[in-house]
């Protein structure tokens, strides 16, 4: 299992987004566990670069989000920077502009991803963990859109989401009542994929990622395009990509190696063309 401490680390909005990557493995943690990991701007700037650069890191197979400090994964947007950036509907649509192209370079994000929740989960870290592929959460962790205390309109992509995981009755129980539910409720809700005890989550979260990172990545790809497409209407399905990456998956090295190590009896050894 890759010990991610002991890889070089690249820091973002003065620390507060760290990025590490080891063995096909890149990692984002939210860092600002003073205030539960709350989003500043500059954080979620900082997380769009990270993100960006795993992207574009060619070794890097899967993607994790974490928060530090073992209480939160992100407690939402910080509240402290509202009165300066988003104390009315002007701020707030620049505001929601910068934070939202960071968050739409998640939800396009061409390699697979899983949110790593241990603690609280709120507002816009719900949104986050919700654009992931997988949610995997601690025991003691509490997932939350506390929206209505606050007197904050949840923007079409955060209720898209959330509507489509747990559909329209939990979303509506969630939203009118800002209430918190703890990890089994959400596991029952289809919110989390799985709840493992807090000191084993992260080891299984590496060893979901590890699985993903050596398997085939076009194969990979091929599930996330179609399953994202199946997600829209069917009108705006896009078919052709769905054919496409078929193709090319069919086409590919890696299906021929795959076929080849297990006829041989060995570990497949892909390299994502
Ligand atoms: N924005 C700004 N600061 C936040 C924050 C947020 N979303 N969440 C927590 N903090 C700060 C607190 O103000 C506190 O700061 P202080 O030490 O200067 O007083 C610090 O983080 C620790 O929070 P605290 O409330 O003492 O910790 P806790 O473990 O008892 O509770 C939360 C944690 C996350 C449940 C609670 O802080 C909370 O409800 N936060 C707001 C969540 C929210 O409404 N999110 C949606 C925003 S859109």
């Amino acid at each position: 299992m890759p010990d991610i401490s002991s890889t070089t680390e690249t820091a973002y909005a003065e620390g507060n987004i760290l990025k590490h990557t080891a063995d096909g493995v890149g990692v984002i943690t939210f860092n600002n566990p003073d205030k539960r990991n709350a989003m500043s701007l500059e954080m979620w700037e900082g997380f769009g670069e990270a993100l960006t650069s795993l992207r574009d890191d060619e070794k890097v197979r899967v993607v994790i989000l974490r928060g530090a400090g073992g209480k939160a994964f992100v407690s939402g947007a910080d509240i402290s920077q509202f009165e300066k950036v988003r104390h009315n509907a002007a701020a707030s649509e620049e505001y929601a502009r910068r934070s939202a192209a960071q968050r739409a370079l998640l939800a396009d994000y061409p390699k697979p991803t899983i949110a790593c929740i241990q603690g609280f989960c709120l507002g816009g870290g719900m949104q986050v963990a919700m654009l992931t592929d997988i949610r995997i959460a601690s025991h003691g962790s509490a997932f939350g859109i506390p929206a209505a205390k606050l007197g904050i309109a949840y923007g079409y992509d955060g209720l898209r989401h959330l509507v489509s995981l747990v559909g329209p009755s939990w979303a509506r129980l969630l939203m009118y009542t800002g209430m918190r539910i703890d990890s089994a409720e959400a596991l029952r809700i289809g919110l989390v994929e799985r709840v493992i005890p807090d000191d084993q989550l992260w080891g299984e979260t590496m060893a979901i990622a590890e699985t993903i990172s050596q398997n085939a990545p076009l194969a990979i790809k091929a599930a996330k395009i179609t399953i994202a497409q199946v997600l829209k209407d069917e009108s705006k399905r896009d078919m052709e990509a769905i054919k496409a990456i078929g193709h090319a998956c069919m086409d590919s090295a890696d299906f021929r190696e795959g076929r080849q190590a297990f006829m041989e009896k060995r570990a497949p050894q892909f390299s994502g063309r």
